[in-house]
């Protein structure tokens, strides 16, 4: 990763022409697998290893990449769309640069504190939003011991502690909470639909107490539709036509993450209301990812059901063995450690569970660009990516 370093001054003194400076001196990201670049690798290696093995970053530069995904997450285009940079995880040990922000989104990371998630004999993270908070307060106390160093005896290249209120502070958490709870069978829909009101009451927590930290700009992002995610249609699978929408994903999941964008949506105004100096941006994922389903063939989605990298069954989703993992469906070895579908980039879902490239660069682009993303005008910044997507 110390790639980044090297290559990224020469790479921006060609981009300051044509990409529009969005002025976030820094960006700092809260949430879980959807938005982790690299923290619960780092603190659990066993248990996250699959996340820097292939197929996972098999269009990442610099791959290992430390995500769940083929290339980049929706925080990776974000954070690139509003600084041109990176961010690194909080955890990360050796060579992080932290110059443009800190990650704190940690895979497993519920939005309700880890002690009020009902636990079960799998494995559980520590890293809820609370604690990713907690690790916000940690980085401005270590800002604040680097700036009052007399003499200068540490030397690193930080954001400085009067930056934190024009940074760009992004949410994106609650998915953990919802999706394993019914993949691990934790609890049925109908219990899940129950959790939205906590769910979206430790969001809002999050989104109070960055504000009173000093934060002014946040990106609060809702859900996409848990009935058109690949592992759901294929754990719930129905015999009967009715419980399909339209689109084919199921419409009793989809209650869960509707209820939980409403929600989270009602929130916002209220919040805005409550802090009017703050700029409370919502992102509606949902619909980006909607309009996609409406229309696959103007993004270039030619599977927008099925996993890239999983097998078997309608939906290329078995849990018996999935993308990264190799095992044993029926009498036949299956071997995913490297394999997955020809072309990525006409899939919504990566292995499955997480979302792809395509679809995080697609929802990225919106936002920057001031679509599905209240109030209008969005962060008004360049979506272009040209550099980003460079492989190297
Ligand atoms: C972009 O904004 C940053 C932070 O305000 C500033 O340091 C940098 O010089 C700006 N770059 C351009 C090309 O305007
Ligand atoms: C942000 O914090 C700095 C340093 O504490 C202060 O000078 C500045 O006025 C603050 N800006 C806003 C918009 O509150
Ligand atoms: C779809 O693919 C065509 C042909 O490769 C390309 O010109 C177009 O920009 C793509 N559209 C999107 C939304 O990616
Ligand atoms: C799975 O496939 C990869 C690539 O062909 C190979 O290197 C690896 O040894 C295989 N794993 C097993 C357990 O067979």
């Amino acid at each position: 990763m110390v790639f980044w370093i090297v290559l990224f001054p020469v790479i921006q003194g060609s981009m300051a022409v044509t990409v529009k400076n969005c002025s976030y001196p820094a960006v700092y990201s809260f949430g879980d697998s959807l938005s982790d670049v690299g923290n619960s690798i780092a603190a659990f290696p066993v248990q996250f290893a699959n996340a820097e093995l292939p197929p996972n970053g098999i269009l990442f530069p610099t791959h290992a990449a430390d995500r769940f995904c083929d290339g980049k997450l929706l925080i990776d285009f974000l954070a690139f769309g509003v600084r041109r940079r990176p961010i690194y995880p909080v955890l990360r040990g050796i060579s992080p640069d932290f110059t443009y922000g800190v990650s704190f989104a940690a895979s497993g990371g519920t939005a309700r504190a880890s002690s009020t998630w009902k636990r079960y004999a799998g494995f559980n993270s520590p890293f809820s939003l609370d604690v990713q908070f907690e690790w916000l307060e940690r980085t401005k106390v270590r800002y604040s011991y680097y700036e009052r160093q007399d003499p200068v005896i540490v030397v690193q290249s930080l954001p400085t502690l009067a930056t934190l209120n024009s940074s760009l502070y992004v949410v994106y958490a609650g998915y953990q909470d919802y999706f394993f709870s019914l993949y691990d069978s934790v609890l049925s829909p109908r219990e899940t639909l129950s959790i939205v009101g906590s769910v979206v009451d430790a969001v809002v927590e999050l989104v109070e107490n960055v504000i009173e930290f000093g934060g002014i700009d946040l990106l609060v992002i809702n859900l996409p539709p848990l009935g058109c995610i690949p592992a759901m249609l294929t754990l719930f699978l129905e015999s009967t036509p009715d419980s399909y929408d339209s689109r084919g994903c199921l419409k009793e999941l989809n209650k869960i993450t509707t209820a939980h964008n409403a929600q989270l949506g009602d929130a916002m105004i209220t919040l805005r209301a409550k802090y009017p100096t703050a700029n409370l941006y919502y992102g509606d994922l949902h619909g980006v990812y909607t309009d996609i389903l409406s229309s696959p063939k103007s993004y270039n989605i030619t599977q927008p059901l099925k996993a890239c990298c999983g097998v078997g069954g309608y939906y290329n989703f078995d849990k018996k063995v999935t993308c990264g993992n190799t095992g044993v469906i029926g009498n036949e070895f299956v071997n995913l450690t490297e394999t997955y579908c020809a072309n990525p980039a006409g899939y919504l879902s990566w292995d499955g569970i997480h979302t792809s490239n395509a679809l995080n660069k697609a929802v990225a682009t919106d936002f920057l660009s001031g679509k599905h993303i209240t109030p209008d005008g969005g962060l008004n910044c360049s979506p272009d990516f040209t550099f980003w997507d460079a492989s190297f």
